[in-house]
């Protein structure tokens, strides 16, 4: 028995409803997939301007911001990748609750998991992007130098070389990245997403 059937929780008087009615749309969670490297933060951080620019709330979770502080006890072992999007999924939870538009950019390589953050958000708020730029590209990119390193040995289980990166099998937004712009994903983005959000 866990200390769960000790846990009851308050009703609070003020609901997501109430925030949804004063702030006029429905938060969704934007979830952005892909390899290290793939451009999830880039366009997760373009979208998130121009949602913000139209008087939206908006918050990027990524793994600046997370991996450094909430999750900087995890590392890279599949124990730590699944708790690390569990926690994520928590923590967009409780800013979807707060009306907030939530973008969210992790490589999150495993389809279960990804399957979880949407069913505990709820399928109908939940927006998969997969952010399809092949390996080869991302390795030739190597903005952080990672790519090298882990081809060197001296970083394991990385994601695309020695860890695998379960493809989303049919995500609302498939963005290929391969000969686009910045702007050209962003645009896509923008269509396929904001009728979502009225
Ligand atoms: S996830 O797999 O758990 O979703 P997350 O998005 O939080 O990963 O972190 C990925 C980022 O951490 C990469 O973009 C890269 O900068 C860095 N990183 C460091 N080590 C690894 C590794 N072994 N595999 C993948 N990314 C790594």
């Amino acid at each position: 028995m866990g200390i769960e059937e000790n846990i009851i929780p308050h009703d609070h008087l003020i609901k997501q409803s109430d925030r949804i009615k004063k702030l006029g749309y429905g938060p969704k969670l934007i979830w952005f997939t892909g390899l290290s490297g793939s451009g999830k933060s880039t366009l997760a951080s373009a979208l998130e301007t121009y949602l913000y620019n139209q008087d939206f709330l908006t918050y990027i979770l990524d793994g600046d911001n997370i991996r450094s502080g909430l999750n900087k006890d995890l590392d890279f072992t599949d124990e730590s990748r699944v708790e690390n999007i569990r926690r994520i999924s928590e923590v967009s939870k409780l800013f979807l609750d707060a009306g907030v538009v939530v973008l969210t950019a992790f490589i999150s390589p495993f389809r279960a998991d990804r399957q979880q953050a949407k069913e505990l958000v709820g399928e109908e708020n939940f927006i998969e992007v997969f952010v399809d730029t092949p390996l080869e590209i991302c390795e030739k990119r190597d903005v952080k130098g990672l790519y090298a390193k882990a081809r060197a040995g001296k970083i394991a289980n990385f994601t695309g070389i020695d860890s695998p990166f379960e493809r989303p099998e049919n995500p609302d937004v498939h963005i290929l990245t391969d000969g686009q712009t910045v702007e050209d994903s962003l645009n896509e983005l923008i269509k396929k997403i904001v009728p979502k959000l009225k």
